[in-house]
């Protein structure tokens, strides 16, 4: 399985309009940092070129597209994804398990079909920009949003997905209740005395470390930062000195 006991990886979110700024923090992060996410903006407008580009340059793609279909369609994505070698990718588990199932059947028979390595399939639960409240009124439950989280996460498990994106605060739940082959990947990171921003529920890189997380999804801290490499670097400390 591809969760690790160690300290959770940070992956940097390329969250950016331009390509060139992109690629440059790529290039600058390289050394310390292997995996970038990309999402739907920057994909949208760069397209599969622009994933090669990042892989050209030896970093690997967190695809963050969160597919939401029927499962043919999924299907369909989770293989053209896979095709471009990217290292992971996001379904929404709101899909449903035949939709989920699909996407990890897909993604493993692309990737013995070209010879690459297997993407890991990670499942969105419940999107942090969702209150209880609108929950309740889209989809007329009261479900508890970590009962619910949990209940998504474990239909994810029995679809095979490798993991489920989740906030530090499920992460801990996550890990003792699916065991510790099922990978969570974590936003939401803000070393002690960053700037918040839009984010609602936070944790510091320690805490992530602590509640099991296998992945730490960084945005604004890094790449806006005076020097996103010393940024990262001090990110990276405070998960090793976490972890011993
Ligand atoms: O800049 P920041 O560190 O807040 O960026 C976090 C990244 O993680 C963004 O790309 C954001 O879209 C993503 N994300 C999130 N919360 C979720 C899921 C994804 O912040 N629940």
């Amino acid at each position: 399985m591809n969760t690790k006991a160690s300290s959770p990886e940070v992956i940097v979110a390329l969250d950016v309009e331009e390509r060139e700024r992109a690629l440059g923090l790529v290039k600058e992060l390289i050394p310390r940092v292997r995996l970038f996410k990309v999402g739907s903006r920057l994909f949208t407008a760069e397209g599969p070129a622009f994933i090669r580009e990042i892989a050209a340059r030896g970093a690997s793609v967190f695809l963050d597209l969160k597919f939401h279909d029927i499962p043919a369609t999924v299907e369909g994505s989770v293989r053209a994804a896979t095709a471009m070698g990217v290292m992971m990718m996001t379904v929404h588990t709101s899909g449903g398990v035949a939709m989920m199932a699909a996407a990890a059947k897909a993604a493993a028979d692309e990737a013995t079909r070209r010879r690459l390595e297997r993407p890991l399939i990670v499942g969105v639960t419940v999107l942090t920009s969702l209150s209880k409240e609108d929950l309740a009124d889209l989809f007329a439950s009261d479900l508890d949003l970590r009962v619910l989280v949990l209940r998504l996460a474990a239909r994810a498990r029995e679809a095979g997905l490798d993991g489920v994106v989740a906030s530090v605060d499920e992460a801990a739940a996550i890990k003792r209740e699916l065991g510790g082959g099922f990978a969570v990947v974590t936003p939401g990171i803000r070393p002690a005395g960053a700037d918040v921003g839009d984010q609602k529920r936070v944790a510091t890189p320690a805490a992530a470390a602590a509640s099991g997380s296998d992945f730490i999804v960084v945005g604004r801290p890094i790449i806006e930062a005076p020097s996103p490499l010393e940024a990262a670097e001090a990110i990276i400390a405070e998960l090793r000195e976490a972890r011993r």
